[in-house]
């Protein structure tokens, strides 16, 4: 449908239903990489799974809500990032992302999300949008960081895994942080 450039040969495109297969593929990559810093419907282990996420999504999208793009490395699905929420009406959102471990390194959601980012604030013209993960989670916070956003508080134990509650930091970026463009 489209495809935008990432730079280090990555390409950012819509991830549909109709990848499902291809997603679910990508999933047996990653999964273990990602299901302690994701929440726990996006780690499905079936090609159903897949197609369930990426249905959920369709349907935020076709409410312009959450929506979700891949990332795409030399024609494999490596990765992706997304809008977790989406409210033109509150002006807020929060992205997501994730890679499988092969991709990482090359700044490739950095750069995907910061397109995400431009589309949210400057083109639908959103005044927050927020980041939150795991306050372990150093190389997600980074890319909070990169991406010119503020770490504004720590949720104390807000991130239940496997027994365990985990801190859950929450970084954002307004709209007037931003350089005008
Ligand atoms: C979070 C996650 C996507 C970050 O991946 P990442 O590769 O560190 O992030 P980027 O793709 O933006 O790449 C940044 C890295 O590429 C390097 N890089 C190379 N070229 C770059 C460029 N042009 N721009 C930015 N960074 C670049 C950076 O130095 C950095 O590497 P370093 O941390 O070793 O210094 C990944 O660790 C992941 O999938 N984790 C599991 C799931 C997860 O945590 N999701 C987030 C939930 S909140």
């Amino acid at each position: 449908m489209f495809t935008r450039s990432l730079g280090a040969g990555g390409e950012l495109r819509p991830l549909e239903v109709w990848h499902a297969a291809e997603f679910a593929d990508h999933l047996d990559r990653a999964r273990e990489h990602v299901r302690p810093w994701v929440g726990p419907s996006f780690v499905t282990d079936t090609v159903d799974g897949a197609r369930a996420t990426l249905r959920r999504y369709a349907d935020g999208a076709a409410a312009d809500g959450a929506r979700l793009c891949g990332i795409w490395s030399g024609g494999r699905l490596v990765g992706g990032v997304m809008f977790v929420s989406f409210s033109a009406a509150a002006g807020s959102c929060e992205l997501g992302c994730w890679l499988e471990p092969a991709a990482q390194g090359r700044g490739l959601v950095t750069a995907a999300a910061g397109l995400l980012l431009d589309w949210a604030l400057d083109e639908r013209g959103l005044h927050r949008a927020e980041w939150r993960c795991r306050a372990d989670n150093v190389r997600s916070a980074a890319v909070a960081r990169r991406l010119g956003m503020t770490l504004e508080g720590t949720l104390r134990e807000a991130w239940p895994y496997r027994g365990t509650r985990h801190d859950q930091q929450v970084w954002a970026v307004l709209a007037t942080d931003r350089p005008a463009r």
